[in-house]
């Protein structure tokens, strides 16, 4: 049987595999310690879980619009202006299943073939298949670590051309945990403007910020014509099973996500429409003992991964990633790489993490903190013991015995 050669282009996601993976171990009975997965640990806050018990005694059970129904558009708009600051109207708002179904959308609505997308490295790992689904290519901005993966307008400039698009601003970045200052989104918008380019910000971790950084949205700017802001409550409130997202900007662009959505899962789910209303309106302070929680676990996380001989890991923003730097241990044999690295660590020690690869780098891991403060614990330790029975590259620049040369 014969597939489409647009679905060469796309393959199962990474991260998912790694997730996928470490369940069938898991399921063998072994006690892995689940840096994988991209979710808060914590359950759904009990106000929201009512709000769907009682939507779905109501018989709140049909098709709703497929834009999402009223109540949950005004208050996606309600809470971002109270939180940001921001003025959107409820029709500058789309209710998606899940942000990812936002982006999707958005890249099949604006990229052609031959059409190039902006993409900061490292990236979260859909991007880049999404915009080779619709055809286009990735043109990537490769930052630096030494730099916390910065990503400036300037750069961003450099790489644009006739063929360019859009841009995508991932901030809190996952996999890095790395933030976009405010004045640098902004002037990212002003290049977007008078390139004519699409701006897709991917605002998913906003309200995961450390060390005073306030959260920002970019829908606050007055010229907004050509941003797209993608949300989603799947990390806010702890409701990654319930796949609900949104999109805020234009009326026409919108629309035209709208169409597509219409013909492929139509509305999100009615019950989880209801729920997303009260995570909105309802009590925020459940968003505010998370990051709390996530804070004390990123310290903690840190601190451990530097205590490791050999091992680099910039401070993260936000989020609830760490991006170390594992090169001192990449020999080109044993662990010839860092899908050898996780792979190893999987079936030697019970430890998943997500290899640097699915996000464009290749001296990298991507832990998640979203587990207890015990697991994190269990796992620095296996990976101290892992990594204490490998042989390490010290000096800097010197060549191992297989020709690899660490970049530091
Ligand atoms: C950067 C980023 N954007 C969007 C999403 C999509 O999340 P969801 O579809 O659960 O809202 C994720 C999920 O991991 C993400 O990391």
């Amino acid at each position: 049987m014969r597939f489409t050669q647009r679905m060469s282009r796309v393959a199962v996601s990474q991260t998912a595999a790694v997730v996928a993976k470490a369940a069938r171990l898991k399921a063998t009975g072994a006690k892995v310690v689940d840096f994988g997965a991209g979710e808060p640990d914590f359950p759904t806050p009990a106000n929201v879980k009512r709000a769907a018990v009682q939507a779905l005694e109501q018989d709140f059970t049909k098709y709703t619009p497929t834009g999402g129904i009223p109540e949950l558009k005004k208050a996606i708009v309600e809470r971002h202006a109270r939180d940001f600051g921001s003025n959107y109207a409820p029709e500058e708002c789309l209710v998606t299943v899940g942000g990812k179904q936002a982006v999707f959308e958005a890249i099949v609505a604006t990229v052609e073939r031959d059409d190039e997308v902006i993409l900061p490295v490292p990236y979260w790992v859909s991007y880049l298949d999404i915009i080779r689904y619709a055809g286009g290519n990735a043109v990537l901005l490769q930052t630096r670590e030494e730099e916390d993966f910065a990503v400036r307008a300037i750069d961003i400039e450099r790489l644009i051309t006739p063929k360019t698009r859009m841009i995508i601003i991932d901030s809190p970045n996952n996999p890095t945990g790395a933030v976009v200052p405010p004045e640098e989104m902004e002037e990212i918008l002003v290049l977007a403007e008078r390139h004519n380019l699409w701006l897709m910000s991917d605002e998913c971790y906003c309200h995961f910020i450390y060390d005073g950084g306030k959260p920002f949205s970019l829908g606050i700017s007055k010229n907004r014509e050509n941003l797209l802001v993608v949300g989603s409550l799947s990390k806010t409130y702890a409701m990654t099973g319930w796949r609900i997202g949104f999109a805020l900007g234009s009326t026409e662009l919108l629309a035209q996500m709208l169409s597509l959505q219409s013909h492929s899962t139509s509305n999100a789910s009615s019950i989880t429409q209801k729920a997303a209303v009260e995570a909105l309106n309802g009590p925020q302070d459940s968003v505010a003992t998370m990051l709390a929680e996530y804070n004390r676990r990123r310290v903690r996380i840190i601190a451990g991964l530097r205590s490791i001989p050999g091992i680099r890991c910039s401070l993260p923003k936000g989020a609830f990633y760490v991006y170390p730097n594992v090169a001192a241990y990449l020999d080109g044999e044993g662990l010839a790489d860092t899908n050898a690295l996780a792979d190893r660590l999987l079936d030697e020690a019970a430890l998943a993490l997500v290899p640097g690869p699915a996000f464009g780098t290749s001296q990298h891991v991507r832990i998640s903190y979203a587990t207890s403060q015990e697991q994190i614990d269990e796992g620095l330790q296996r990976l101290k013991a892992f990594f204490a029975r490998q042989e390490r590259i010290t000096l800097p620049g010197r060549k191992t015995r297989h020709g690899a040369t660490p970049d530091f």
